[in-house]
């Protein structure tokens, strides 16, 4: 099965989970894998595509003909991410990104103070990276990919996302303690700014990856 429906394309996919530190030994993370972003970055290569992955705390090794860049934060993630759309046809966020990010950096490690109640720890908000790539698009066509990853109601809140982070796809996919996150297999569906709707039986990641640059390159310019 040899496609080059990709070729002479650029590519940006996230992978992994974002880390958010609360002092130098300690921080706010997610049981992301990067297993669906890898698989999406080699099944892109394996159509043609030249491939920018910008991964966040994943264990995986860069895959063969893939340009990795290795990040830690959602801020870090950002910055990657941006700089590598500027010339992309498409992008893929399957990273997990924290929405919210300890307000303080402790510069030592933060204390258990006897017989005190613990400190309430403050949050700031993240930038939303897919509702900024959808909103200001860095090319005239460019395709924006997000993934949803749901606990309940997974439809109506993959539908109620789709609408507001304003991308072309959403691959919407159930998640639970050891479900998705960490696993071999995925199963979605693939819900479309045209009111699309793609269900993908449960397979491989790299099976659900290739349905998924079937719809972007069907919407290309
Ligand atoms: O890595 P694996 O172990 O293989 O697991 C795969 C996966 C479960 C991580 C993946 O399939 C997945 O669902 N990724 C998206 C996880 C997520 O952050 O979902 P969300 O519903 O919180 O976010 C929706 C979308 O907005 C995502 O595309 C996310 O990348 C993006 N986002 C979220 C928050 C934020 N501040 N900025 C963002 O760009």
């Amino acid at each position: 099965e040899e496609r080059a429906d990709l070729a002479g394309r650029h590519v940006v996919v996230s992978a992994g989970g974002t880390r958010e530190p609360l002092d130098p030994v300690r921080f706010l993370g997610n049981r992301s894998s990067g297993k669906q972003g890898f698989a999406l970055a080699r099944t892109a290569v394996a159509r043609g595509a030249r491939v920018t992955l910008v991964a966040a705390n994943s264990e995986l090794p860069a895959p063969a003909g893939v340009d990795v860049v290795r990040v830690g934060t959602a801020v870090q993630l950002r910055e990657a991410v941006v700089e590598a759309a500027a010339d992309a046809d498409a992008v893929v966020m399957a990273a997990a990104v924290a929405d919210f990010r300890p307000a303080v950096y402790a510069e030592g490690k933060i204390k258990k103070r006897k017989d005190a109640e613990p400190e309430p720890l403050a949050l700031v908000r993240n930038p939303d990276i897919l509702a900024e790539l959808s909103t200001d698009r860095a090319r005239a066509g460019q395709i924006v990919v997000g993934f949803a990853a749901e606990t309940d109601d997974v439809l109506a809140n993959g539908r109620a996302k789709l609408a507001r982070k304003r991308c072309d796809l959403l691959v919407v996919n159930e998640v639970g303690e050891s479900k998705t996150f960490g696993a071999e297999e995925n199963e979605a569906v693939v819900l479309g700014a045209d009111g699309s709707e793609t269900p993908v039986p449960r397979g491989p990641k790299e099976a659900l990856s290739d349905r998924v640059w079937d719809l972007v390159a069907l919407r290309f310019p």
